[in-house]
């Protein structure tokens, strides 16, 4: 790890982890990553009661901000959005003198159940993955955060390959890594479509 490595704070909100298949694999890659917190939403608050002082102080420890969930009706699952509603307060996240959240990064690391031709004009979902996250993208935006390109697991229904799965877990931890340790270049990487892609940047390891 270089002297400039980030801290992450990763969100993560999966309603049932035991029935997991994808977010468990891709959380158990990166959880004891070194410099990586995990905030696990459903496990903390099972009564959806969120603590505004102690979220609002992870966030300050932290550099970069992640929500990690199953893509569910084209978002994410209830308990984000429940804090956001009681987290991101005006003065603290936006608006006057609600700059504390200025400069960090925010990353979306989501898996859908439907492929990426699906996100499409032509497809059954119509809009693009990227359109339909236009709501954290401009959360991100309004709370001074750089929106980095989403993490994405796509397909998930139809995958059946555990190597694939796999695959993708190392790369998201491979991604998670990169952005601690500072290695990738944020406007080469903003210009990609998926972090993802990202990953064709990185030096030979
Ligand atoms: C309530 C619910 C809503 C869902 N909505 C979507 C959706 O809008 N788009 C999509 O591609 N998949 C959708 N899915 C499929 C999930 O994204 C998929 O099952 C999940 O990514 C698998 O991850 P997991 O193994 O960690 O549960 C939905 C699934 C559920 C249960």
């Amino acid at each position: 790890m270089s002297k400039t490595a980030r801290r992450l704070l990763l969100l993560f909100a999966h309603p049932a982890l035991h029935k997991s298949r994808v977010n468990h694999l891709l959380l158990s890659h990166v959880q004891s990553l070194p410099g990586v917190t995990v905030n696990d939403l459903y496990e903390a608050y099972p009564r959806f009661l969120i603590n505004v002082a102690r979220e609002q102080a992870l966030l300050l420890e932290h550099d970069v901000i992640i929500f990690q969930h199953p893509f569910y009706w084209y978002s994410s699952p209830a308990i984000l959005k429940q804090w956001q509603d009681l987290v991101l307060e005006f003065g603290f996240a936006y608006g006057k003198d609600g700059t504390r959240l200025h400069g960090k990064l925010f990353l979306t690391a989501i898996s859908t159940g439907g492929p990426s031709s699906a996100y499409q004009r032509s497809g059954s979902n119509y809009f693009t993955i990227r359109e339909l996250l236009a709501p954290f993208e401009q959360t991100a935006r309004l709370c001074g955060m750089t929106y980095l390109p989403p993490f994405i697991v796509p397909g998930v229904l139809w995958m059946d390959d555990e190597q694939e799965l796999a695959s993708y877990a190392s790369t998201y931890r491979r991604a998670l890594e990169a952005l601690r340790d500072n290695t990738l270049n944020v406007s080469e990487i903003m210009k990609l479509d998926t972090l993802n892609q990202a990953m064709a940047l990185l030096p030979a390891s």
